[in-house]
């Protein structure tokens, strides 16, 4: 079982055992996910309901961040997330996410333990499935406001930072929607460039200058 790793802010991340790369920035978890996703992706959306896809569950930290988000907001919030590598119970429990967030360690949990396949509702605002696949084999049913591109960097996982991954995001969202992802590579922009969308550079997370917002122009 991968032992937990405390980053800069406090709060845990793993180490992906055979990547040798972390599933968050070591210059802290929370704080990049909140930045990344939550900043510059939930905040960045108007829609109501908000409809996002997540690419890569991991941890569950994003997960549980958008439902505290959507609980705060009273905002109705319907997250699919994407996992083919599920982390073990086991090793979700060791995660320190709900004292840091001050949140129960139930709702951390239950993110987890939850069926997969099903959709859940864990609070008014939030509704939940998690579906054991990769993007490369999922179809979705229906499209989506936001989608999280949290994938492992492209160096490692080249195979997820692809013109066809790219254009299948595309081919998700709604006119006007957003995909956001922690990444700035000059290669990774073009590509997405090439596949339709308008690319516009944010300020990174603690550790780095740069992320990226890809927005899927109202035209395509
Ligand atoms: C950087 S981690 C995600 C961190 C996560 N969002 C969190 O909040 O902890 C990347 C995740 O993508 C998953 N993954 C790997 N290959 C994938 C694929 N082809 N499609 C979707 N997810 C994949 C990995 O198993 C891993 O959990």
């Amino acid at each position: 079982m991968p032992a937990p790793i405390r980053t800069h802010d406090g709060s845990h991340t793993l180490l992906h055992p055979q990547l040798l790369e972390h599933y968050h920035s070591i210059h802290g978890a929370i704080a990049e996910s909140m930045h990344v996703f939550i900043e510059y992706g939930v905040m960045e959306v108007s829609a109501i309901p908000i409809h996002i896809l997540e690419i890569g569950m991991g941890t569950a930290l994003n997960a549980l961040l958008t439902r505290i988000e959507a609980d705060k907001n009273c905002r109705q919030t319907y997250y699919t997330t994407l996992e083919p590598f599920p982390i073990s119970n086991q090793t979700a429990s060791t995660l320190n996410y709900a004292s840091q967030l001050n949140v129960s360690h139930h709702d951390f949990m239950i993110l987890h333990h939850s069926s997969w396949e099903t959709m859940h509702t864990f609070s008014p605002f939030f509704h939940f499935i998690k579906i054991k696949s990769t993007i490369q084999q999922y179809n979705a049913d229906s499209k989506f406001n936001l989608i999280y591109f949290d994938a492992f960097s492209p160096d490692k996982m080249p195979e997820m930072w692809t013109e066809d991954v790219f254009e299948k995001i595309l081919q998700m969202l709604h006119p006007g929607g957003i995909m956001v992802t922690y990444c700035a590579k000059g290669s990774v922009r073009r590509l997405l460039m090439r596949v339709g969308f308008e690319v516009i550079k944010k300020p990174g997370p603690p550790g780095k200058r740069e992320m990226t917002l890809a927005i899927k122009k109202n035209s395509n």
